[in-house]
């Protein structure tokens, strides 16, 4: 087991599609920061993240949908960034890039604008209490996905948890965000805003739909704030 992981960590190392920073916690921009168009993917297309990608489902199938825009997953953990990674490699899709950090230090990474959306996909829950500033909707993180994202922007939020779907609905309303779309139990929806939603399933939603628990998910958009 832990032989299979060192294995994958030196093969990240040598994914072209991999961005590892050396420094675990930078404390001032890096190298792609504000040049992922320019010196990344050299095109101009909109630039899409996945938060806590895991195996990065979402970031490798859109990648495959939109060729017109880029995706980068990110998670701290390289085991689980390698399979989206060579997924990816393997099948030619050069619009996926996977960033592994602590997305705590997302604005060391991305300059203001340089961001056109945000997937969060079954983001651990973490307790009440002095974890929930760790929640990836938590007013914080909304603070730094507001630094880096261009005004109108979705972020969506798919989850199983109903304690975190209720806590985001909480702060979208509470600090005047606009909610765009809904639901607790999505698979039992009439009416999907995009289809994607359906037909990309991530290793733990997998996991919750075996267990037959209603799959939650919302999308909103950020209040613009004045320069
Ligand atoms: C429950 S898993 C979900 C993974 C994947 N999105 C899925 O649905 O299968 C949560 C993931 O978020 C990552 N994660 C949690 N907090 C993070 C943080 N602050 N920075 C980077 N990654 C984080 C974990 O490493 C883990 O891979």
């Amino acid at each position: 087991m832990v032989k299979n992981k060192l294995k994958k960590f030196s093969q990240i190392n040598a994914f072209s599609n991999v961005v590892q920073p050396e420094i675990k916690f930078p404390e001032s921009n890096t190298a792609y920061k504000g040049k992922w168009n320019s010196d990344f993917f050299r095109n101009d297309y909109p630039i899409i993240l996945e938060i806590g990608c895991g195996k990065g489902e979402y970031t490798v199938g859109l990648a495959r949908t939109y060729p017109e825009h880029n995706f980068i997953g990110i998670d701290i953990k390289g085991d689980r960034i390698w399979k989206g990674a060579k997924d990816a490699l393997e099948e030619g899709i050069y619009n996926a890039a996977f960033l592994r950090i602590q997305a705590e230090r997302i604005n060391y990474f991305f300059e203001p604008n340089e961001v056109s959306g945000i997937w969060i996909t079954f983001p651990d829950p973490q307790p009440r209490g002095s974890r929930m500033k760790k929640r990836l909707t938590s007013p914080q993180f909304l603070k730094r996905y507001q630094d880096i994202l261009k005004p109108d922007s979705l972020i969506h939020l798919k989850t199983d948890n109903k304690e975190l779907f209720e806590f985001t609905l909480d702060i979208i309303q509470a600090e005047g965000h606009m909610l765009i779309f809904s639901s607790y139990d999505l698979y039992n929806e009439r009416k999907i805003p995009e289809p994607l939603l359906l037909d990309i399933q991530t290793y733990y939603e997998n996991m919750y739909l075996d267990k037959g628990i209603p799959i939650k998910y919302l999308s909103f958009k950020l209040k613009t704030t004045e320069a």
